[in-house]
Order: C-alpha cells, then structure tokens, then sequence
C-alpha cells in the first residue's frame, strides 16, 4: 500500500503540491488527469521518491520512505517519466540494465518476448536506439520497467507518442501484469478515454490539489 500523509512541494514561493492525502491498495489502477501544468508528474515523482516532499510523509506498507534502501524502493515503485531516458547504444544496453544493477543475468527470453509484445519485434537487441522515434522510445521504456514486474508501476503519458493500436497493445500488455500479478498501475494520461478504460478509480489533479476522485468500476 502507497501512502501520502498531508504531502506539500514548495521549492520556491509557490507551492507545487499542497497538503496532499491519497492512498492507493496494494494492485489497484488509478489514472490521473488534469490541466498541463496541475503537479501530476511532481506527484508521480514524489511517489517515486525522486524528490522529496518539503512537507508531509510517504509511506510504503506502512513504513516511512525514509526507513527504506533507496534502490529497494525504486524497485518495488517504479516510474516511467514522461520523456523517457534511454541508455547506452543498444536495446541490449536497456533492456539488460535492471539485472545489471541487481548483479544478475539478463533474462534474454523475457527482453524478446516484451519486445514483441510491444510490436518491436522487427528490431534485434543489437539495435541501435539512437535514432528510435518517440514512439519505439516510449515502448522500449517501459519494457525495461516490466524485465522485472514491480508493485507499483507509475506511469506518466507513457503512450502518449503511439496510434491508438499500439496504445492499446501497450495497455493490455501492462493490465496483464495487473490481472497476474497484482501489479498496482498509476498512470497519467490526457486522454479522457484511456482514463477509463481500464482503471478502477480516477484522480483529478488541480492547482496542486486533487480536486476530484471517482470511482469507476
Ligand atoms: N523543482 C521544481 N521547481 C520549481 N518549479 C517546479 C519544479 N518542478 C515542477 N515545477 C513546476 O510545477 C508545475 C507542475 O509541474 P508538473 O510537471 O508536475 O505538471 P504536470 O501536471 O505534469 O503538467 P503536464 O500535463 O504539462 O505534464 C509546473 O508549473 C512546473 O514548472
Ligand atoms: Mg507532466
């Protein structure tokens, strides 16, 4: 179970994110809209523990973010960000990085057959990304968020660069792990109608505030 306690962001003189409470069960689907500019992917990034609230506290299972290894809760929330960073020269280099910071070995069947569910099939893992479109980025992003499935994969505009049949391939391949393995999703989308698709409840994010909560199904 995520946590937030009365979260507020306020870098500088206006405040970002104010006194923000909101609990999200252990493999429920959230999505979250709102105005360009509202706090949504500040949000995702707090939950994430990419930033640090300036006031407030997150909370994972019950324990404070702060009593957590920082690697430890990077892996059990993982954040796909809104421009996603791709690294090295190769899809290897991507999709291998998680077992590499685990020190184990890249499951290369895993890696081949993400690939192909996320319709990059015609591309081996020696590929080399560096003239990937947004699309192929965003797709190879999150293929290396789910080599190893989290608890909780926060998603921000994850399909917003892909036709609608690759964002539906994309969104069926995730909800998989959700049905599977109880993996929680938390996905920011501007798309009205992805917002419902799928999810159980919706959040509408406001001026740093959640101005609406529904629940869907
Ligand atoms: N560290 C920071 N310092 C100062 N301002 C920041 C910081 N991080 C974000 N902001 C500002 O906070 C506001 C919210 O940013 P955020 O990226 O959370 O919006 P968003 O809801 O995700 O918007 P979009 O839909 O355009 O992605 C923006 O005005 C942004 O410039
Ligand atoms: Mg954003």
């Amino acid at each position: 179970m995520l946590e937030l306690k009365n979260i507020s962001f306020q870098p500088n003189d206006a405040p970002i994110l104010s006194h923000l409470n909101l609990t999200i069960n252990e493999g429920e689907t959230v999505s979250i809209i709102g105005p360009s500019g509202s706090g949504k992917s500040t949000l995702l990034r707090l939950m994430a523990d990419l930033i640090s609230p300036t006031d407030g506290q997150c909370f994972l299972n019950g324990k404070n973010y702060i009593s957590y290894k920082p690697e430890q809760l990077r892996q059990t929330v993982s954040y796909c960000p809104q421009t996603p960073t791709l690294f090295g020269e190769t899809i290897f280099d991507n999709v291998s990085f998680p077992a590499k910071i685990r020190k184990e070995k890249c499951d290369i069947k895993r890696a081949n057959y993400l690939l192909t569910a996320f319709n990059l099939s015609q591309y081996d893992l020696n590929t080399n990304v560096s003239r990937f479109s947004g699309g192929e980025k965003q797709r190879l992003a999150i293929i290396r968020q789910l080599m190893y499935v989290p608890k909780f994969l926060l998603l921000d505009e994850a399909t917003s660069a892909l036709d609608q049949k690759n964002q539906q391939l994309v969104e069926q391949e995730i909800f998989k792990y959700h049905q599977e393995k109880g993996l929680g999703i938390i996905w920011i989308t501007h798309d009205i109608k992805q917002s419902t698709r799928l999810f159980s409840r919706r959040l509408t994010i406001e001026q740093g505030k959640i101005s609406n909560e529904e629940v869907i199904k």
